[in-house]
């Protein structure tokens, strides 16, 4: 009797370990099925929606705000290198194609962490022009160490204005 209430204690541990592992994926089913977060697909990211490549970068909105939109994903950031101007305020729209991850800018207080199945978004305003790492702060894997993208923050006059379709990142000129 005891030893096979120690074997039921056992597989329910093994299957609590296991389910710990996996935990954000049944987390996010149980939010968004309750209408919670902004729902999205890890795994078609590159396919549809608003993450697809030619959508990332910074793009000017209808409204004349900056938005800038990245995936985070082991182990690069996608783009590698954005740019943005100082002095306005920035959105910044992220989310994850597989693990957790991190993105801070070095030598700003600025951080945001990406997490696959949603978005997360936040506005920040770099007062002065200057190039700022983006390493990873949040283990992620194998490549965690070298994952680091690139900021690049360029004064307001040189930042000409977008068109409606047009991306910008440190690529692009
Ligand atoms: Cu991505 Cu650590």
């Amino acid at each position: 009797m005891k030893r096979k209430i120690a074997v039921a204690a056992g597989l329910t541990l093994v299957a609590l370990a296991l389910l710990s592992t996996r935990f954000y994926l049944v987390d996010l089913r149980v939010w968004h099925f309750f209408g919670g977060g902004e729902s999205l697909d890890p795994a078609t990211l590159h396919l549809r929606g608003e993450f697809v490549e030619s959508n990332l970068g910074a793009a000017q909105q209808p409204s004349g705000t900056l938005t800038v939109r990245m995936i985070a994903q082991q182990f690069v950031f996608v783009p590698r290198c954005i740019e943005v101007p100082a002095g306005v305020p920035v959105t910044f729209r992220i989310t994850s194609a597989d693990a957790v991850h991190m993105l801070s800018f070095m030598g700003t207080s600025y951080g945001l962490k990406a997490v696959p199945g949603e978005v997360t978004q936040a506005t920040f305003t770099f007062a002065k022009p200057g190039e700022f790492k983006i390493p990873c702060h949040e283990f992620c894997g194998a490549g965690h160490y070298a994952m680091r993208g690139q900021l690049d923050v360029i004064p307001q006059n040189q930042f000409a204005s977008l068109l409606p379709g047009e991306r910008r990142t440190c690529e692009s000129h």
